[in-house]
């Protein structure tokens, strides 16, 4: 990553938009609390405008836009506002508390928007740009201006309402691609050419705004960037209406890490990007997609055997920044059917188990196995793994296959191989439940006088496809012994539980045998 280099004509400002642009889009309201939330920490991560609604659309938009004016301590508190003078009247009225605040008034310039939107001729248009630029500006010194839906607007007409907003006082001026249908190229020739072509075009900041109806709203903004724009509206994981707007986690970090190609700079507090992501989902109850740029859960998860292993070895083989940049405390090696060897040993070392190279090789066969039939491998996952590679190296009774009949119709019939000091027996029997049949299958297989004192069941991660974990303790000659296994099978599960039990009595029994011969009995 390069170090940004500051100077003043390469600030970006970044306005973000989602609590207006973001919360209109369908399904993405939120309470008063949740916007002055998300408000206080837009502000404190270093958003230099914070639009915080549209304050004539409802008294509920007004009350929300004039607290966060009212509490915002650094960044400049926006409100949206139609052209009619009573629209900018109450913005002017929601915002006035702030410490700085700002007029955003708009008005549609395109041929389609105009004659269907409007129904006014561009000449009334035009004078409608003056007359609501000059009602805003006789409020605050503050005004931004944007042609809506600029991107399919005649190149002419929009020079002239350009030069006469700025002309009646707009400071800002923002040309959105309303409906995300501009391509990164003639975006970013569109502000080349209006800022070469209006006269007074130097007296304003000029503004990207980009829907994300092609998937360019990211890529349009950077250009209008590269076009002599200078603000970036954008919103917190690009929620906004439709296909949403530019997202502002992805234009910041684009700057940052792209900083020899994009040289340009803003104030936002990059680590903060995770946090904001997750509170405005979950203010907004938008999941964020998996594989979002920079803030989905993927974003630095490593599943591929491949892929782990050039992580292990140098982080920058995958990853072309650190998470720890974006907020997330570290980069995840997700276990799964396609991770490999040094995958699972750099998790086991993570978890803090140290196995010789055998135990390994069969927690791996292990792993693959389970991975095979489970979509998820947790670390509790792998614990589990390793708790039974330990406790069955010593086994004289494995379990080699079990099949269990159940269902409404018993009584329940269970079928099962053992491996008993390397010799395989099999035996079928049935119970009332599957459960009781499994066991009374042991029962048969190794005669014991071990009474079932416990019968335990739970799941080790969450999902029906998780681990069932059960736990078995067997008393014989008053001295009880507990054992746990886990498999995605319960009743496996509990086979394997009951026949470690089995097997810890049989040890113990072996060392009694052991020591009474030594003494001589
Ligand atoms: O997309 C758009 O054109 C807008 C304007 C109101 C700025 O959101
Ligand atoms: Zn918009």
């Amino acid at each position: 990553m390069t170090t940004p280099n500051q100077s003043d004509k390469d600030r970006v400002v970044i306005f973000d938009t989602t609590l207006r642009d973001g919360e209109q889009c369908p399904g993405a309201t939120m309470t008063f609390e949740e916007k002055l939330e998300v408000a206080n920490l837009l502000d404190t991560m270093g958003v230099d405008i914070i639009e915080a609604g549209y304050p004539f659309a409802s008294d509920g938009d007004f009350e929300a836009v004039r607290e966060i004016a009212k509490r915002t301590k650094n960044a400049v508190i926006c409100g949206l506002s139609r052209a009619a003078h009573k629209d900018i009247d109450r913005c002017a009225e929601a915002i006035r508390v702030a410490k700085r605040g700002r007029i955003h008034t708009f008005l549609s310039t395109s041929p389609v928007h105009m004659k269907y939107k409007l129904q006014m001729e561009p000449a009334q248009v035009y004078e409608m740009v003056i007359s609501s630029v000059t009602r805003a500006r006789n409020h605050t010194d503050d005004v931004e201006w944007s042609a809506e839906d600029a991107t399919r607007t005649e190149f002419d007409f929009l020079c002239r309402c350009v030069e006469a907003a700025i002309k009646a006082g707009a400071t800002t001026i923002n040309l959105p691609d309303t409906v995300g249908y501009a391509v990164p190229e003639e975006y970013c020739d569109m502000f080349k050419r209006i800022r070469e072509t209006v006269p007074n075009s130097d007296k304003a900041v000029f503004s990207v705004h980009c829907h994300d109806d092609l998937g360019m709203a990211v890529a349009n903004s950077l250009a209008g960037v590269r076009g002599g724009a200078r603000q970036i509206e954008c919103t917190i994981n690009g929620i906004g209406e439709r296909a949403g707007n530019a997202s502002l986690e992805e234009v910041v970090m684009a700057m940052r890490v792209r900083n020899d190609k994009l040289p340009y700079w803003n104030n936002i507090e990059s680590t903060s990007l995770t946090h904001a992501s997750k509170m405005v989902s979950a203010a907004t109850s938008f999941p964020v997609q998996y594989n979002k740029a920079i803030v989905g859960r993927n974003a630095f998860a490593h599943e591929s055997g491949i892929h782990q292993d050039g992580m292990i070895k140098n982080a920058q083989t995958y990853e072309i920044m650190l998470p720890e940049t974006v907020g997330i405390s570290a980069t995840s090696l997700v276990m799964g059917k396609h991770s490999g060897r040094a995958g699972l040993i750099h998790k086991l070392e993570e978890l803090g188990y140290k196995l010789s190279k055998n135990q390994i090789e069969d927690v791996f066969v292990r792993f693959k196995a389970l991975a095979d039939r489970k979509k998820d491998i947790y670390d509790e996952d792998i614990e589990a793994l390793v708790d039974q590679e330990m406790a069955s190296s010593h086994d004289r009774i494995r379990l080699v296959s079990l099949t269990v009949i159940a269902g409404t119709h018993g009584p329940q019939r269970a079928t099962m191989k053992l491996d008993i000091d390397g010799q395989v027996k099999i035996e079928e029997a049935e119970g009332n439940g599957p459960v009781d049949a499994t066991f009374n299958c042991i029962k048969s297989l190794v005669p014991n006088e071990a009474k079932l004192e416990l019968y335990q069941v739970h799941a080790v991660t969450a999902g029906t496809d998780a681990q069932a974990e059960v736990s078995v303790r067997l008393s014989q000659d008053g001295r009880s012994v507990t054992a746990r296994a886990a498999d995605p099978d319960t009743l496996v599960a509990s086979a394997k539980a009951y026949l470690s039990a089995l097997n810890k009595i049989v040890m113990k029994n072996h060392r009694d045998v052991q020591v009474m011969a030594e003494a001589g009995h």
